[in-house]
């Protein structure tokens, strides 16, 4: 059986994952067609935007962009022409952690992922290779294969992949060019062995044979929860230790660096920070913990149940920590937080630490100034809307301000609290910003980001997180 020779892609769902990954695919394979469809007019707008204002923020992405579009990359709303035209098919929508109903608050909610497939099924006039992309629980192809099964047109087959990304916002594009690995699960037949090889003859335009691993559907669907829950597992322990750190006089920096020099442990992942973000750790820690309870196993659940409870933590031990540093009360005090988005170089929020410690402050009825260069206003506005059911929008606006700019956010506050990494910030004049300041002046550095004794030596009072020093 020769594999399927891939001629059109088409790419559901054009978010953080579908249009990076397959732009990428566009530019890298320029005899295949690639299609990227959403539901979501103003988004598909805004790739097709002739100024390239894309519609999320990622370094390097306006160039592939720039490359591939109109040439055989295109962006659309007709889901079902490009589910017909296309050999292969990646479903790349989104799996948010469900709301209501069974598994509230753990499971994923899989309706994004459903009614794409049944529209697959609906459509399809001729047999297609569909690759799960999205991040999903353990066995979620077989439930796939069962409505493309129980729904499709007579002589049309489908072949179920699963190809989880890996990519990390921020790097995302660099991540696609040099994968660590390329993934793809597939049942152990002879046509998923046929369609594995289709997607791997994909990714052999540019990544080599040996980065990219061909294993069962199952393992493949575990593999991507296990990578982001070891992930999460080493910044979560890092900040347990970074605690300690501050009670007992030690640096998490020096700690860190000590424990990474270990060759079987390695020094990534291992910053200590007010805490994880994004869409992914959280969602598929809660997603592994409810597999793991659907499974009779809750020991294994409480274990990386743990993991997020660390971050939740760490997000409100350096809220108290503000607050009993600036004298025990931050009611009617000033304070800038620098940083909106979770990581630096995105412009995504959500799950941003930064939108928790902001509550927290409202909680105290602080007024906080918000700054970050890339996060869109009405976004933040949305976040804080969501996050403070309590507040109306009005009285949120009499106690947050929005700026365009770091130094004006700092002008006559009481404290400085750095939520993200933003390498600009570290380019700030802080000189100017101490000579505008209340005095004392603080800084609370929730990145590691800024450097502590250079601030001092300006007159500002710095606490950073995993130091003991006093400030
Ligand atoms: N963001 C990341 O860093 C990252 C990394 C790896 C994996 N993932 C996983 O990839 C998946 C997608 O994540 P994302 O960040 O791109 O999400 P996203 O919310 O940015 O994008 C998903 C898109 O799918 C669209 N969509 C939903 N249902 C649709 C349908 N039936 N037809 C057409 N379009 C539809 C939505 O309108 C949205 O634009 C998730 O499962 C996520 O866990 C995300």
């Amino acid at each position: 059986m020769a594999p399927v020779n891939v001629k059109k892609i088409c790419c559901i769902g054009a978010g953080y994952v579908g249009g990076p990954t397959c732009a990428v695919i566009a530019l890298k394979c320029p005899q295949i067609q690639v299609t990227i469809v959403d539901l979501n007019q103003s988004r598909i707008d805004a790739w097709n935007s002739p100024d390239f204002s894309l519609p999320i923020y990622e370094p390097g992405l306006v160039e592939v962009v720039k490359q591939a579009r109109g040439r055989n990359l295109f962006f659309s709303t007709d889901v079902d022409k490009a589910i017909n035209e296309s050999d292969l098919i990646f479903v790349s929508v989104n799996t948010p952690t469900k709301k209501t109903g069974v598994g509230a608050g753990f499971g994923a909610d899989l309706h994004y992922v459903e009614s794409a497939t049944r529209r697959i099924a609906a459509v399809a006039t001729s047999s297609k290779i569909v690759v799960e992309k999205s991040t999903v629980p353990c066995r979620t192809a077989e439930s796939m294969r069962t409505i493309l099964e129980s729904n499709c047109r007579p002589g049309c087959h489908f072949d179920i992949l699963s190809n989880p990304e890996f990519l990390a916002e921020g790097t995302a594009i660099n991540d696609l060019f040099k994968p660590d690995r390329v993934l793809i699960g597939s049942l152990q037949t002879p046509e998923g062995k046929n369609a594995s090889a289709a997607l791997a003859g994909v990714y052999g335009n540019w990544v080599p044979k040996e980065r990219v691993l061909t294993v069962g559907l199952w393992s493949s669907e575990l593999s991507k929860l296990a990578a982001n829950a070891m992930l999460a597992q080493r910044i979560s322990s890092i900040n347990a230790l970074s605690a300690i750190c501050e009670a007992t006089g030690a640096n998490i920096d020096e700690v860190s660096h000590a424990v990474g020099f270990d060759s079987r442990i390695g020094p990534k992942f291992l910053k200590a920070s007010v805490g994880f973000g994004g869409s992914c750790f959280q969602k598929d820690i809660l997603n592994l913990v409810y597999l793991s309870e659907s499974l009779h196993l809750p020991e294994v659940a409480a274990y990386w149940r743990q993991v997020v409870d660390m971050n939740e933590y760490q997000k409100s031990r350096f809220s108290r920590s503000v607050v009993e540093t600036l004298f025990n009360t931050i009611t009617g005090k000033h304070i800038a937080v620098l940083g909106f988005a979770f990581k630096a170089d995105t412009g995504d929020t959500r799950e941003t630490a930064a939108v928790t410690l902001i509550r927290n402050f409202l909680a105290e009825r602080a007024y906080v100034t918000v700054y970050d260069p890339k996060v869109e206003v009405s976004q933040m506005w949305q976040d804080l809307t969501e996050a403070c059911p309590d507040w109306t929008l009005e009285q949120l606006q009499k106690y947050v301000t929005i700026v365009h700019d770091p130094i004006e956010a700092c002008k006559d506050k009481e404290a400085v609290v750095i939520a993200t990494e933003w390498k600009e910030f570290l380019e700030i004049d802080w000189q100017t910003v101490y000579n505008h300041m209340s005095k004392p002046a603080f800084v609370f550095d929730g990145r590691l980001l800024v450097d502590a004794e250079k601030l001092r030596k300006i007159g500002f009072k710095v606490k950073v997180i995993g130091r003991g020093e006093r400030v």
